[in-house]
């Protein structure tokens, strides 16, 4: 594929073919993403944490997503830009959301835009898909409604939340989402709902029977070292490397090592 496209993700599904997802908020980082070859970079709210260093994504702006995500378009050449509208832009009502979804697309350049919920935002899903931009939909663990969960466990392990979350998988299809990401819930849950819908199904922490999976992009690189979940894979061991690397810049130059004859003018 020389460009992806929500269009081309459903082809992939329907071809059985497995979709990659990371995250990226940042130009650099976005251009190696995009070059290795991945399917779709989120522009995540996790940037709230990982970039920002808050405890949760409920204090990112949608300014702060503007910015984050026009960076990583500036870097991208193939990959499907995908930019998680933050906590406080969609809820109050449907006007509000397409709003904040119109300002992504046009001041970040972004192509599709997620939210987290079910029922509680269909109508501002519609409203947003009316004006031609696509939406993805999250739900199991969405990380904006912490507070109310209280705990960042498993979800939907309980039949009624099982059940509420397979009726709002078959919603977000209906209402024309492209794709949904789920979060954190049992392996078998996630496989049915993947099976139940034709869009494709992106899982994190939801087992190898969905469409997909993704990544907060900074951990699989293992660049953060005090969070462990399970279902999280570290490909590198950035943290020690870097660390590694720095103190022996700082020993370098501590010990006049560095710059040697050939680094200077
Ligand atoms: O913000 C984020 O990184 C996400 C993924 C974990 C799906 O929403
Ligand atoms: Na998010």
């Amino acid at each position: 594929y020389k460009r992806i496209t929500v269009k081309t993700l459903v082809d992939m599904k329907s071809k059985g073919e497995k979709i990659s997802m990371l995250t990226a908020y940042d130009y650099t980082m976005a251009k190696i993403v995009d070059g290795a070859g991945i399917d779709v970079i989120l522009v995540g709210d996790s940037a709230s944490n990982v970039m920002a260093g808050h405890e949760t994504t409920l204090p990112i702006t949608l300014d702060q997503m503007i910015y984050h995500a026009s960076s990583v378009v500036r870097a991208i050449e193939r990959s499907l830009v995908v930019v998680d509208l933050p906590f406080g832009s969609y809820q109050s009502d449907p006007k509000e959301a397409l709003r904040s979804a119109i300002r992504i697309m046009k001041e970040s350049g972004g192509h599709a835009v997620k939210m987290e919920g079910g029922k509680e935002v269909k109508e501002s899903i519609k409203r947003i898909l009316n004006a031609g931009i696509p939406v993805m939909g999250h739900l199991g663990l969405t990380p904006q409604s912490i507070y109310k969960f209280g705990t960042y466990t498993v979800r939907a392990k309980e039949d009624q939340e099982a059940k509420q979350l397979k009726e709002d998988a078959l919603m977000l299809e209906k209402a024309g989402c492209f794709g949904i990401v789920l979060e954190k819930i049992p392996a078998a849950l996630a496989k049915e709902v993947a099976e139940s819908v034709s869009i494709p199904v992106i899982g994190i922490g939801a087992g190898a029977g969905v469409d997909g999976q993704v990544l907060v992009l900074h951990d699989m690189l293992g660049m953060t070292h005090e969070f462990n979940p399970r279902f999280l894979r570290r490909y590198m061991n950035l943290y020690e490397e870097m660390t590694t690397a720095i103190g022996q810049y700082v020993d370098d130059v501590k010990s006049e090592d560095f710059p040697n004859d050939e680094e200077q003018y």
